[in-house]
């Protein structure tokens, strides 16, 4: 006997790596909007009515409302490990996990951490520039950098990444110090002297975000925080872009009262060719690349699939964002 056993509807919003999508066809049936502007969002909305799985990209915004209109969700998933466009807590009261990748992009995103310290340091962009436009050698002088050895890097929000930026550090002579809403246990063999909030501001050279975005963290970095960092300091975030305050970031520039800022995340996102951060000197941005390798991604592609498929199951998510929804 043949039983015709339909396959549960699957949403894809958004772009993602050709290989979700095959992956997921073979038991799922597949509904993706890669452009979630204009009269897609109304498509986008019908087919979540009776789709069973999500497949979210940061491009989505998920609120209680749009989960309201897709009564038969089971899971949702996310090639990411940051889910801060996702209402987790109204996730949670439906009991729908939300899948996540954690882990299997840390060494990449700190290598981009750490790779715009060096480049912000040492003006590796600024050199380029000089060469490409045919100064060298013509008796112009070329950018000079600052040391990375015997200075200090503080970390705020010293996690899995913080830490593989912080060996990365350490090999260049960087001294360590973290803020963190609580104290790491294993400070020991991390290297790293925690500090408070203030502290971290006033002795780093170079400061670091790693920080998730919450409520707690919107705007965490504003004028008040930039008065209290060394005018030479460097900025860096690798995190999310709104933890850090664009307007106050701009004016701190600008003012000289901290000395660059290195951001692989910015806020709006992406930024504008014409936004008035670009018309700084002393700012380096790349378009949040963090995780932008094909190893990184295609790993994360793959956890998110299975991350929905066990979901679709019934079955415990390998990595779930919302642990108490988690089956
Ligand atoms: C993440 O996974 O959250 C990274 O920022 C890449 O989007």
């Amino acid at each position: 006997m043949v039983i015709n056993k339909t396959k549960p509807s699957v949403v894809i919003a958004g772009r993602v790596l050709p290989v979700v999508r095959e992956h997921l066809e073979a038991t799922t049936s597949v509904t993706q909007f890669e452009d979630l502007s204009g009269s897609n969002t109304q498509l986008l909305e019908k087919a979540l009515q009776t789709a069973e799985g999500l497949l979210a990209t940061a491009s989505l915004t998920v609120t209680a409302d749009l989960l309201d209109k897709a009564p038969q969700l089971k899971v949702i998933s996310q090639p990411s490990v940051g889910v801060d466009n996702i209402d987790l807590a109204a996730c949670s009261a439906r009991k729908i996990p939300v899948g996540h990748t954690p882990g299997v992009l840390v060494e990449a995103t700190a290598d981009i951490a750490f790779g715009l310290l060096l480049s912000a340091a040492r003006r590796i962009p600024e050199s380029w520039n000089f060469v490409c436009s045919g100064a060298w050698g013509q008796g112009q002088s070329f950018p000079f950098g600052i040391d990375l050895y015997g200075k200090t890097l503080g970390i705020v929000g010293l996690g899995s990444i913080g830490v593989a930026v912080a060996k990365r550090a350490q090999a260049s002579g960087l001294k360590i110090i973290y803020h963190n809403r609580h104290r790491r246990k294993d400070e020991d063999t991390v290297k790293a002297t925690y500090v408070t909030f203030d502290e971290l501001l006033a002795q780093s050279d170079f400061v670091l975000v790693m920080l998730p975005l919450t409520k707690e963290s919107t705007h965490l970095f504003s004028a008040q925080q930039f008065a209290k960092m060394k005018r030479t300091a460097y900025l860096i975030n690798a995190a999310r872009g709104k933890v850090v305050d664009s307007d106050a970031l701009y004016n701190a520039l600008k003012a000289g009262e901290i000395a660059f800022a290195a951001m692989d995340v910015t806020d709006p996102e992406p930024l504008p060719a014409d936004h008035k951060l670009l018309t700084l000197k002393n700012i380096l941005v790349t378009p949040h690349i963090g995780s932008a390798t094909h190893e990184t991604r295609d790993v994360m592609a793959r956890l998110a699939v299975k991350n929905l498929l066990e979901g679709l199951k019934g079955q415990t998510l390998p990595a779930c964002a919302n642990k108490e929804a988690n089956f």
